[in-house]
């Protein structure tokens, strides 16, 4: 070895593989405002589609005269349901088992409904279009309160299901009834119950919120009808699944279907399943014989195509006096909108609710969830979460809180005496899951040292003794949230879609010169995967991450893969491209040996290549490898580096993480302050610091969204309030607090690379710390629960209710 030869050390710092800070090589085009994104596609000949929307809530449409809007200048088709009913179009089946329409046929269920689509050469042609078709309505009674739903008088929302006792997952007790999932040991949950010495009981509700991505819905439908192709350029987080679903919907062979998932600007869940606007586009374009784009605008965003949470969580709790908990209770009352298009896998109504453990050792615990229609948009989708984890998070990590009130004790200590122990895991839940590896007892002590917990409750006391003496009107709030999440849907065992069992993908080719395209089963919408993906490889195969090419989205290249939500990516696909690499570097050995004249067990894998053990400065480097395997590859031995792997996990990952927020409240005014918010996380194996870094600061921007303002919310007659940014609360950097972030690492047994996701972590662990700040800070004033969101008008309110307004 002479000077110049690098050392194992730079070798590896070379790679910029795994544990590297390496930076997103995708930002080198979005920070230059080079990102292809949907709506800057321009194909020649294309039109635009938009939609005439229902006024009202709920009402029955006696009817449609597009009439005058055709003969506008410009307008090239006006679709109503009475023509999708052609094609057999007009309702679409929903990924939760139910049907939606896809144009409102003879009633409409929500206030912004699609009723028609109005294509035209442009936009604002379209849209003065729009204000043309004549529909006429007749208005029904609206039902908003879910807690109404019910009634034995409540309105019929679903004429379709008239009769119709059995839904899609079991029977159904009332006509705006959808489902009732239960699980668990009903038995032993109510002998906990009734043997215990201390119970909670709280009706915990998480809001309707919207996932909001920077950039709304779109799609551009091209259909050939020459050559009888269809491609869809879409904003999709599950491109193969689209791709899936449009031919077995439209019966275009599924090779005759081209999906592309160009750069997305955010999804968060919004992006996952399949709207009218697709539908619309695509039948346009078969119709219409040119392409068709449609672009949702923001409010048409928030308030028809998806929704997150509206949840209303009773819960209860049973444990001794010296705070051991030893039983759950938990009933779920679920608002589902007008149709029930919850993006779950199929086999679970109320997706992986049943982690509502959390991270507590409850012997007993039983989950009982109804599902109910009322006249609000359809969606329940995974709002940054895997399948209602986040709702469940903030149900346990309130509930604890209040069970700690109850007890005088502190809310920390009582987490720590019924965390689940390190030398219990793998730990099987009483509601059915298997935790695949945690140490949550070392990950809080951390996170209490860390921010000076003790501290910061003696500055509370004191604080709260000087509001007592009226010396000061501010008081301040801790907030203590330890989550246990559940993401990498996932094992075909347990998850599907559509059918569909959730697996993932990754296909690696390695060119001669020992550069490599790789491409996998998921799209990112932000994550960046082309960036990390890299990494991954780069450390399998020892080609250093510059020299990987990441493509996906392109259903014709990319190989079969469920997409991106719910931190799946990581967990299965990661997986996927390190056992993909792994059948690479196989091979390069055997190629490896032939060239260094060896038995292929004499050689040992060295940073970037195979040496001969026992003798370093026999070896070769996976350059010559490559170029080795395309032109003298051992005999026998077919040409080419290059592998594919279909990745079933065999269990889901359980990242955890600690979280704290301190909070100062002006009870005058209503105003909370961040002080200081601390994000400890688990993800296990940590590809890139940096990346996890920026998941952690986005996540928590939304949680604090979240729980401080976020809403879609409806008035009594199902008008939707919070559709615009005026309304709904999106935080700017002025507003956002400091994040401080932190780790520690337990891998995941069972992950070839021992990665959890992490992608959603903190939505999940974040409104339940900021949620739990606002309530700790009342609790002296007799404070037990206040519901989310927690704007400076309801702290204000709450405060007035405490009496803290003298
Ligand atoms: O499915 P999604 O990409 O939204 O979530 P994820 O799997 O949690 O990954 C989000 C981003 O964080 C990706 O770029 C991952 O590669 C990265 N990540 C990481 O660097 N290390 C982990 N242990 C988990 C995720």
């Amino acid at each position: 070895m002479n000077d110049m030869t690098p050392t194992r050390e730079q070798r590896e710092a070379a790679l910029e593989g795994m544990g590297c800070k390496r930076k997103r090589v995708e930002d080198v085009r979005f920070t230059q405002g080079k990102g292809q994104y949907v709506d800057d596609l321009k194909l020649p000949g294309m039109v635009f589609g938009d939609f005439v929307r229902s006024p009202y809530p709920h009402a029955k449409i006696t009817k449609i005269d597009a009439s005058e809007a055709l003969k506008l200048p410009g307008v090239i088709a006006v679709l109503t349901a009475e023509d999708l009913k052609g094609v057999n179009l007009a309702w679409m089946p929903t990924l939760a088992g139910d049907v939606q329409m896809v144009l409102a046929d003879g009633k409409v269920l929500y206030q912004n409904q699609e009723v028609a689509f109005v294509v035209a050469e442009d936009r604002y042609i379209a849209d003065d279009a729009i204000q043309l078709v004549d529909v006429e309505y007749e208005e029904l009674p609206v039902l908003v309160d879910p807690f109404k739903s019910m009634d034995p008088d409540a309105p019929v929302l679903r004429p379709d299901l008239d009769g119709k006792t059995e839904g899609a997952h079991g029977p159904r007790k009332h006509h705006n009834h959808i489902f009732n999932w239960e699980v668990g040991d009903k038995d032993e949950t109510a002998k906990a119950f009734a043997e215990a010495d201390v119970t909670i009981n709280e009706m915990i509700s998480y809001h309707r919120t919207h996932p909001s991505p920077l950039e709304t819905c779109q799609c551009v439908a091209s259909m050939d009808k020459v050559k009888g192709e269809l491609t869809v350029w879409g904003t999709f987080q599950a491109p193969h699944v689209i791709r899936t679903v449009a031919s077995l919907l439209s019966t275009i062979p599924e090779h005759k279907i081209h999906v592309i998932a160009p750069d997305i600007g955010g999804g968060f869940g919004n992006k996952v399943g399949a709207y009218p606007g697709y539908i619309c586009s695509i039948v346009a374009s078969i119709v219409t014989g040119v392409p068709v784009k449609w672009v949702e605008d923001r409010m048409e965003n928030l308030s028809t195509t998806s929704f997150a949470r509206d949840y209303h969580m009773t819960t209860e709790i049973a444990a001794k006096n010296d705070g051991t908990v030893t039983g759950l209770k938990v009933h779920v009352l679920a608002d589902h909108g007008g149709f029930d298009a919850c993006a779950d896998p199929s086999k679970w109504p109320a997706g992986f609710f049943n982690i509502v453990t959390g991270s507590y050792d409850f012997p007993a615990a039983h989950l009982s969830v109804d599902g109910v229609y009322t006249n609000k948009a359809p969606g329940g989708v995974a709002y940054r979460c895997s399948f209602r984890v986040t709702e469940a998070a903030y149900c346990i990590e309130r509930a604890m809180d209040i069970l700690a009130q109850k007890l005088e004790m502190d809310p920390a200590d009582l987490r720590m005496k019924n965390f689940v122990k390190a030398d219990q895991f793998p730990y099987q839940s009483a509601l059915g899951w298997e935790y695949d590896s945690g140490d949550y007892h070392t990950a809080m002590q951390k996170a209490m040292d860390t921010i000076g917990y003790r501290e910061l409750r003696a500055e509370q006391k004191a604080k709260q003794e000087a509001f007592k003496r009226g010396e000061t009107r501010e008081i301040m709030g801790i907030g203590v949230s330890f989550f246990t999440e559940i993401v990498g849907a996932g094992p075909s065992k347990n998850c599907d879609i559509l059918g569909v069992a959730m697996f993932d993908s990754a296909e690696i080719r390695v060119h001669p010169t020992g550069s490599v395209i790789s491409r996998m089963g998921t799209k990112s919408q932000g994550q960046g995967h082309e960036t990390t993906w890299a990494q991954i490889i780069a450390t399998e195969i020892g080609i250093p991450a510059d020299d990987i090419m990441v493509e996906e989205g392109n259903t014709d290249t990319a190989p079969y893969g469920l997409g991106t939500y719910g931190s799946r990516s990581t967990p299965v696909a990661g997986a996927a491209i390190a056992l993909a690499a792994r059948k690479i570097r196989n091979k390069a050995q055997m190629i490896a040996a032939h060239m260094l004249e060896v038995s292929e067990y004499d050689l040992e894998w060295d940073v970037d290549g195979f040496q001969v053990k026992g003798n370093p400065e026999a070896r070769k480097s996976m350059k010559e490898i490559a170029w080795a395997a395309y032109h003298a590859p051992p005999p026998n031995m077919e040409p080419g580096l290059e592998a594919v792997s279909y990745y079933d996990p065999p269990n889901m990952t359980y990242p955890f993480g600690a979280y704290f927020c301190v909070m100062d409240i002006d009870v005058d005014t209503g105003v909370a302050t961040t002080r200081r918010f601390y994000a400890l996380d688990d993800c296990g194996t940590r590809i890139n610091p940096m990346i996890i870094e920026g998941q952690v600061h986005g996540g928590l921007t939304e949680a604090f969204a979240i729980a401080m303002g976020q809403e879609i919310r409806y008035d009594e007659t199902g008008n939707v309030l919070g559709a615009s940014f005026m309304d709904f609360f999106i935080p700017t950097a002025v507003e956002t607090p400091h994040w401080e972030t932190d780790h520690t690492v337990t891998p995941s047994p069972h992950h070839p690379i021992g990665a959890k996701g992490v992608g959603e972590s903190p939505n999940v662990g974040g409104v339940p710390a900021f949620s739990n700040a606002v309530n700790d800070a009342f609790q002296f004033l007799g404070n037990t629960h206040i519901q989310m969101p927690h704007d400076a008008w309801r702290i204000w309110q709450a405060a007035k209710d405490l009496g803290a307004h003298g």
